[in-house]
């Protein structure tokens, strides 16, 4: 860990134009720098470096943060790697932060549980390569099987040695603690017995991760017992670190080739794998084992949009690609499919042809996801009438998952076209699953959209996600509070520091920020996204000045209130001068140490919503002054977010009014009616104009 007093002084040390022009070619144009977008294919440049702000943003593809960013998206490192980067560049020293006990408890175990399946990896490779059997058993096996050096290389195949313990007293005299054998499935623990291999005789095939690091092993028996008791392929148990739900073999050693083939091919097996790398096809990865999950998906999603399946034909192979197929597009990606015919599979197919011919091969024969139903159940749905109608349902239930309303029309279309159904009929059969598709269901993708996006946020800052217990999941009408809450912050991050009037006795300016900090303290809201409320609170302390000997001017409070409190303060709104500069405040919270506040003011200041459109949306309000178009965001911003307190707070009221009536409870009904009431009238109040009297611009 690198201490937050050195984190700043990378940060302060890296200029973002430095920085950028170690990769891109920059021109000064008014007060920024501009060059080609180096994360996208452009000719005329729209990337601009603000030397003031200290951040870079694309306007073609969106891409924006601080140097520390354009570091980890430029060169791929995470977080640490990134500031590693740059203090080298710029010779500071780092100095490692003393890590909490249970920071170093949690990634202690998960290093030291990578560094163990690391020695194994190596170990088995040796085996492989170095042990008598390990040569005269596995390579010969793997030579049988056509598999050239450089491919077991690249693979980093390897052989476990058909012993009770061999690995497991190997890893021990190695210093290795047992625990870890056992946590990382290496070893097999019987009660009160010691420990022996999980692998044993069999040709290893290691799973790695992204990054690079070895997640678990798949191990294969010989031919010779294939057919004998013991299962074909042994694999590692789940663990802390491998996670297999959201894993996929080969993505290390293809990420690359889908980048650019821009298609990823997805099969069954390790050795699917294998052989098509060997015989030239790199853009393909394999769920080996456990059938395909959203995870997955996502992890392939984060280089193409394209996925062609490539299974056996045989029943197994049909039923694991229907599966997939609605998984897929419900991510909203294009899936094809294509099923070898005649016992052939990727692997098979793989050794018989070289590359060009195989893509060939692919292309021409792989169908849609409409075709490949329509293929698979026309022949018996030719001449019965209900067979054919569960067809049109079957592919209406597929088209109905396309997230994307456009896709989905284009093919409600072309399937009504194959079917020679009328279109409206399908299209109205897609409405239906659609609508029938459950508030939860909706809401629990919103859910995982959110966390998702929240882990992606952190990964993307290097942050590993806690495994914190999960508190009960936000619902929609929380996420949106969220979102309002976002709005906030960006209203005090920008405008802050902007006047958004005058007093009319003394003529002195109003600023947003008092505004905005009275207006969340009044009512005693806390954020419930904990990165906002950090940054609100240190916005308070930094920079929000609500010292004595800034208060311009204190006046009794008239705008109305979610509920009545007692305290004194309450009755009052005081005003401040700010003291500060706005390229003070975002540069304090661009480049915050915290990584995670650090990403969120990025959002917060660099997204496209422009301090253009807001006068743009007010265009038609004529004459508006500068003051009435800051004022009127400052309190759309604190409207909007306490009309959805106000109706989440509404929502609770109904169902327990529900509740009580159900139960009969009429007194509590007319004790929650009367709630419900006065509630209801904050809310017509805060949607009229909220303090609208306490500011006269
Ligand atoms: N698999 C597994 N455990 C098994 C059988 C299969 O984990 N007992 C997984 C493996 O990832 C395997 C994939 O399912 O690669 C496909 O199985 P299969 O077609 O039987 O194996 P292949 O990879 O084709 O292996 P081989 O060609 O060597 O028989
Ligand atoms: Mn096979």
């Amino acid at each position: 860990m690198i201490d937050n007093i050195t984190v700043q002084r990378i940060i302060d040390a890296a200029r973002i134009e430095e920085v950028v022009s170690d990769f891109v070619s920059l021109k000064k144009k008014g007060a920024n720098l501009w060059g080609c977008c180096p994360f996208h294919n452009e000719k005329t440049p729209s990337f601009s470096v603000s030397p003031s702000k200290g951040i870079f943003k694309c306007f073609g593809c969106g891409k924006a943060g601080n140097s520390v960013k354009f570091v980890m998206e430029h060169e791929s490192l995470s977080y640490v790697e990134a500031l590693r980067y740059l203090a080298r560049k710029y010779h500071i020293e780092i100095k490692e932060r003393e890590l909490t006990a249970e920071e170093l408890a949690v990634q202690s175990e998960r290093e030291s549980l990578f560094a163990l399946n690391s020695y194994a990896k190596e170990y088995y490779c040796s085996m492989l390569h170095n042990h008598i059997d390990g040569k005269s058993i596995g390579l010969a096996y793997f030579r049988e099987r056509g598999f050239r050096d450089d491919i077991i290389e690249k693979f980093q195949l390897g052989f476990s040695l058909n012993e009770k313990d061999a690995f497991v007293k190997n890893a021990t005299t190695k210093g290795f603690n047992p625990e870890y054998l056992v946590k990382t499935g290496l070893a097999i623990e019987h009660e009160n017995q010691p420990l022996i291999d999980r692998f044993r005789g069999r040709v290893m095939f290691p799973w790695i991760s992204l990054s690079g690091k070895v997640l678990g092993f798949g191990g294969r028996v010989l031919d010779a017992r294939t057919k004998g008791v013991d299962v074909k392929y042994m694999n590692s148990p789940e663990s802390e670190i491998f996670v297999k739900r959201s894993e996929l073999y080969g993505i290390y050693q293809a990420k690359q080739a889908i980048v650019k083939a821009d298609c990823c091919y997805l099969v069954e097996g390790y050795t699917d794998v294998i052989s098509m790398h060997q015989s030239g096809v790199e853009n393909v990865v394999s769920s080996s084992g456990t059938s395909l999950t959203t995870g997955q998906i996502q992890l392939i999603k984060r280089f193409t949009n394209n996925i062609v399946i490539l299974y056996d034909g045989d029943e197994a192979g049909i039923h694991a690609s229907l599966r997939g197929i609605d998984l897929i597009l419900a991510e909203g990606m294009n899936v094809k499919v294509l099923l070898f015919p005649d016992g052939d599979d990727p692997d098979s197919f793989a050794r018989k042809n070289n590359a060009n011919d195989f893509v060939d091969f692919i292309n021409k024969n792989k169908t849609d996801f409409i075709q490949f139903k329509i293929n698979l159940l026309m022949k018996e749905a030719e001449k019965d009438p209900i067979k054919r109608a569960s067809l049109i349902k079957d592919i209406v239930q597929s088209i109905a998952s396309i997230p994307d309303n456009i896709t989905r029309s284009v093919y409600i279309r072309e399937s009504s076209r194959m079917l020679e159904t009328a279109e409206q009929i399908i299209a109205s059969e897609v409405a239906k699953i659609k609508n029938k598709k459950s508030f939860e269901e909706k809401q629990q993708a919103v859910r995982d959209a959110y966390a998702e996006e929240r882990k992606a946020a952190a990964e993307a800052a290097g942050i590993v996600m806690p495994n914190v217990k999960k508190q009960s999941e936000p619902t929609v009408p929380q996420i949106k509070l969220d979102r309002l809450a976002f709005n906030i912050l960006r209203c005090l991050l920008r405008y802050g520091v902007r006047k958004m009037g005058v007093w009319e006795e003394t003529k002195e300016d109003v600023y947003v920020a008092p505004f905005i900090i009275d207006q969340l303290e009044r009512d005693n809201i806390k954020f419930q996204n904990v990165i906002f409320q950090k940054i609100f609170d240190e916005y308070c302390e930094k920079f929000g000045d609500l010292k004595d000997d800034n208060v311009i001017e204190k006046k009794e409070y008239d705008g109305p209130q979610l509920k009545d409190g007692e305290k004194e303060d309450e009755k009052f709104i005081t005003y401040y001068k700010i003291n500060k500069t706005s390229q003070e405040i975002e540069h304090y919270f661009l480049n915050h140490p915290d990584a995670e506040i650090s990403t969120v003011s990025i959002a917060l200041l660099t997204d496209k919503y422009e301090e253009s459109n807001l006068w743009r949306r007010r265009d038609h309000e004529s004459n508006r002054n500068e003051y009435e178009v800051i004022l009127n965001e400052a309190k759309r911003v604190i409207f909007e977010y306490k009309i959805q307190l106000v109706e989440i707070a509404m929502k609770k009221l109904d169902d327990e009014m529900k509740k009580a009536s159900e139960e009969k409870n009429s007194q509590r009904e007319d004790e929650l009616m009367l709630e419900l009431m006065e509630n209801q009238k904050t809310k017509t109040r805060l949607s009229k104009d909220l303090g609208d009297r306490v500011i006269t611009p």
